[in-house]
């Protein structure tokens, strides 16, 4: 089966998961996106949509679903998003797409994080895919010489901009064997906005497109 297919089976597993009547965080990246889609053949079951970026809320608004602020609801039942590495554990690498920082809040805002994905994706360590970092524009250099001491490579991603007016470093060269601490650790460097580890509040359940079958782990 193509990653696609299985993209698209994630998606659509995770429609399992909503009650009537939820208001859904929803997530960034051709994954989520795949999600948003599918939410839109059940949108009158659902309140509305919290979206964790501008191109998120546009794809929402053009299938009818109401996009709501994060402010305006008293928490989420529910948030759905892609990952670009999840492990066994649920902990995650995000902020491919760049999003991370608006993702963290929602999924800190959010009861039940259900991660969808490719099974490309489950890895035993993180860190082979460049670990995202949003930093305040003036800390770049600063930042970039604290990750080099952490042991990583950071590279700028290039002519990009976060939804916050923010950059991103994207960080190679990372073999992150405890989440929980690098999280902490690499979030305390002045400068860093969100670090794309999510470990201290993980997934709780991962839904993966496989060959055949939806694989769940919680
Ligand atoms: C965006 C993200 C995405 O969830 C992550 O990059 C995965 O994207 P895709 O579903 O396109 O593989 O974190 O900031």
């Amino acid at each position: 089966m193509s990653t696609e297919k299985k993209k698209l089976a994630a998606a659509e597993g995770a429609l399992d998961y909503i009650q009537a009547g939820d208001v859904i965080g929803v997530g960034t990246g051709s994954t989520a996106n795949y999600f948003i889609d599918a939410l839109a053949g059940i949108k009158g079951k659902i309140d509305g949509a919290v979206a964790s970026s501008e191109a998120t809320a546009k794809r929402l608004k053009n299938h009818g679903i109401q996009v709501l602020d994060l402010n305006s609801v008293p928490g989420l039942p529910i948030y759905v998003d892609g990952a670009d590495e999840a492990t066994s554990h649920r902990h995650l690498i995000k902020g491919g797409g760049g999003a991370l920082t608006r993702e963290k809040i929602v999924a800190g805002a959010s009861e039940k994080f259900i991660c969808i994905a490719d099974d490309t994706k489950l890895v035993d360590t993180l860190g082979a895919f460049p670990l995202p970092i949003e930093v305040i524009p003036m800390a770049r250099s600063h930042v970039a010489r604290q990750l080099v001491k952490h042991g990583g490579i950071p590279e700028l991603r290039d002519g990009y901009k976060t939804d916050n007016g923010n950059l991103i470093l994207d960080v190679h060269n990372l073999t992150i064997l405890n989440p929980i601490d690098k999280e902490r650790e690499l979030n305390n460097i002045a400068g860093v906005v969100t670090v794309g580890i999510f470990a201290l509040r993980p997934a709780d359940i991962l839904v993966l497109g496989g060959e055949s079958d939806l694989q769940i782990i919680q």
